[in-house]
């Protein structure tokens, strides 16, 4: 059954000893308030390793100021009991003292550069770095042989490959395809600062990234055109769109020429950011 270690220094003897044996280690990185795509993820970790271990940390450096850092779900029981269904063995659950020992102030960065500039790194300025830097340290305190990641938050992976890449981390990553709602809606903690009425129109946030995809796929490469016609449709339902982005799957600006692109999108609506990304390959 799930075993929950919350020191640096217990999860450290009691990997090392796992890895003694020889065993394939997992990592799942998460915030907590976990849904049905975080065990999407527990899901593929096992098929990877014998051994899985989730992580919860509500990390304080990926919050800018004035962001839901203080408001952010915290369900440590129930996400226990979630972990312990899907089969993952070991949580790690450390504190900010233990992840930032002498403070966030004048904490080293790490700073992966292009990937994380634009789309959500321009609408939240640092908050890759902060992702960047606590994903090292998690792989650092946990020295996994391979760790999944969602590709819900598609920039998130490109910066984590990225970061993996230059860094000379021998990890593997897995990419985990978007969990949704029968209706579409991509599973997200955030969604749980939606009304009921406003959990109604989310899913047009999927249904605007499909009809956009649509065109895409059937030729039309007028990128700019088709963003900008997205934007509209998703003020006119409601969303405040902050961007609505075409891109080479790499997160390159798009080649007219190119057999793929990724569509990117966040919007607000109500007091939630939510994201989202469709890959479109053409017909
Ligand atoms: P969090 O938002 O809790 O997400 C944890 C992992 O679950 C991420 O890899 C994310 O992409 C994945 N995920 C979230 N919703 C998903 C869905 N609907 N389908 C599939 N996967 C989904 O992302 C973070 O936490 C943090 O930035 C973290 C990487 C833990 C660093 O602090």
């Amino acid at each position: 059954s799930l075993i929950t270690l919350t020191s640096v220094s217990e999860l450290r003897s009691h990997l090392a000893e796992l890895r003694r044996q020889g065993k394939i280690l997992a990592l799942v990185p998460t915030m907590g308030n976990l849904h049905q795509g975080h065990l999407r993820l527990v899901e593929e970790a096992r098929r990877h390793a014998d051994v899985v271990v989730a992580s919860i940390f509500v990390n304080p450096m990926q919050f800018g100021p004035g962001e839901d850092f203080e408001s952010y779900p915290r369900t440590l029981e129930q996400d226990q009991q979630m972990l312990q269904s899907a089969g993952c063995h070991l949580l790690f659950t450390p504190s900010v003292a233990d992840v930032y020992p002498e403070g966030q102030e004048d904490h080293t960065r790490v700073v992966v550069p292009v990937v994380s500039e634009g789309l959500c790194g321009q609408k939240r300025p640092g908050h890759f770095d902060g992702v960047a830097t606590v994903v090292s340290k998690l792989f650092n305190f946990v020295q996994p042989d391979v760790a999944c990641f969602g590709q819900k938050d598609y920039q998130q992976l490109a910066v984590i490959r990225k970061l993996v890449t230059d860094l000379c981390f021998p990890i593997r990553i897995i990419g985990v395809p978007t969990c949704r709602t029968p209706e579409g809606l991509a599973l997200s903690s955030r969604n749980g600062y939606l009304t009921p009425e406003q959990l109604k129109k989310a899913p047009a946030l999927y249904a605007v990234l499909k009809a956009t995809g649509q065109k895409l796929a059937a030729g039309n490469t007028h990128f700019a055109e088709l963003s900008h016609q997205a934007r509209a449709r998703l003020a006119e339902q409601g969303f405040a769109p902050e961007y609505v982005d075409i891109r080479s799957t790499d997160l390159s600006p798009p080649d007219i020429r190119a057999r793929e692109w990724v569509i990117l999108v966040a919007a607000r609506l109500g007091k939630a950011r939510l994201i989202d990304n469709l890959v479109v390959h053409r017909d």
